[in-house]
């Protein structure tokens, strides 16, 4: 095969690329009618995960936050963002409505990858490590009131099935995350074990989600914010429920009405999803088959990888980039290897790559990637269609591409929002009544 593959002409190898290109862009496709069944899709299983635990794929986490923050927080909070490659450790001192966030520091620390795939004491040995080093450069203009226990906002981004809103159990692992033994565990309690094996006093206040926790940061900047998105190494989505549409919660109504939901939208999954055999492919071989459909099209772990399998297959049945001209040079048997030198040349030319190259592959950038974008963007209806509000009165479209066009990309948002319901949910609340 390879013979008849090094045989084949330049304009041939164009063609067989033009026509994977076009393929792809087919079955990648997103038209207006597929976006909006993924919409409906999505409203369906939010009402079925919401009815009855395990009712649908959408798990619609109870995340007991029935408040969200209200400016009123003051004191000195600690939070902790665990969810991608970095792990953050925040210290935000909160004013109270004049002052708001008053000071802000923060560290990042990456997580050796052996520690991602190891044992649960392993992962939490370092990152109360990480966490004592930060508290211990704690400065003398910290206001925390003596004979205080210190304070943390826990964000924890993965399922976490919450019984309160400072203990939950690990339901699985997703993103490169894979650690047997603390799939069941109560991750405060991990935590918790692990800062008192370095020696660190410190009470987790809250365990919230990243979703809840950038929802918590929006609101507090923002009072008309009910959901937060999160496109990142994985994607999920929180919004604020009214507390009678969740079946599934037997508590005692929020006085406020309200609860927020994790929805864990990652691993929704429909037939109206245009995947590819790329993507079949990718999931087959990945640490959690079959799950997780929806982040696997969308979110910063994956859509690499696709290109990649996409340019690997082009190199294989196109006979495009490589495979010729290793090919050749395999073959070279001259004495002064001229094959091989010509050749090494046209790889170099391929690392710094030809301008129709370059081309094409942004072109496979942009139908991986749109598909994406257009795909959370109807999940994001979704919301909006079971809220009931997914239509839109004439005069308020302007207000809309103005809002979207100024929408909040909150980098630090779940860090300092969590910070933000320990302290709503601190044991020594001192709110600003003034
Ligand atoms: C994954 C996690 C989810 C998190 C999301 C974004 O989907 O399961 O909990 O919110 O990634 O970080």
């Amino acid at each position: 095969a390879v013979v008849v593959r090094h045989r084949m002409r330049s304009s041939g190898r164009w063609a067989k690329a033009a026509a994977i290109v076009k393929d792809l862009e087919e079955k990648c496709g997103t038209p207006i009618g597929k976006l909006r069944q993924v919409a409906d899709a999505m409203a369906v299983e939010m009402h079925a995960g919401l009815a009855s635990e395990g009712g649908s794929k959408l798990k619609m986490i109870i995340s007991f936050v029935d408040n969200l923050p209200t400016g009123d927080e003051k004191g000195l909070f600690y939070a902790l963002d665990l969810g991608g490659t970095n792990f953050r450790v925040l210290r935000v001192q909160l004013g109270g409505k004049d002052n708001r966030v008053a000071k802000q520091e923060f560290e990042e620390v990456s997580i050796p990858p052996h520690l991602m795939v190891g044992t649960s004491d392993a992962l939490f040995d370092f990152i109360a490590d990480a966490l004592k080093k930060f508290v211990d450069t704690e400065g003398e203009d910290s206001h925390l009131s003596p004979g205080r226990q210190r304070e943390l906002g826990f964000t924890f981004s993965f399922p976490v099935k919450q019984s309160s809103i400072a203990a939950g159990t690990l339901i699985k692992w997703t993103k490169g995350f894979s650690i047997e033994d603390a799939v069941g565990q109560d991750v405060v309690g991990e935590l918790t074990k692990a800062m008192e094996r370095v020696g660190l006093d410190m009470r987790v206040a809250a365990l919230v989600n990243d979703t809840i926790g950038t929802l918590a940061g929006g609101r507090y900047d923002n009072p008309d914010v009910i959901a937060a998105v999160i496109l990142g190494t994985g994607t999920n989505a929180a919004y604020v429920e009214r507390a009678h549409a969740i079946p599934k919660w037997h508590g005692l109504l929020p006085k406020s009405g309200d609860m927020v939901i994790n929805m864990e939208w990652g691993n929704f999954r429909s037939s109206h999803l245009p995947l590819t055999e790329f993507d079949q492919a990718m999931d087959v071989e990945s640490l959690n088959p079959g799950e997780q459909i929806f982040e696997k099209v969308i979110s910063g772990m994956y859509l690499g990888e696709i290109l990649r399998r996409v340019l690997c297959s082009m190199a294989e049945e196109a006979a495009f980039f490589w495979t010729p001209d290793m090919s050749a040079m395999h073959h070279d048997t001259s004495s002064d290897l001229k094959v091989v030198g010509t050749k090494l040349k046209d790889i170099l030319e391929i690392s710094n790559t030809s301008l129709k190259t370059r081309k094409l592959i942004v072109e496979l950038c942009d139908i991986i990637c749109i598909r994406g974008a257009r795909l959370s963007a109807a999940g994001i209806l979704g919301i909006l269609k079971k809220l009931g509000r997914d239509t839109v009165r004439e005069g308020e479209k302007a207000e809309i591409r103005y809002s979207v066009g100024r929408w909040a990309h909150s980098n630090d948002g779940s860090g300092v929002g969590a910070a933000l319901l320990a302290a709503s949910h601190s044991l020594y609340l001192e709110v600003d009544d003034s």
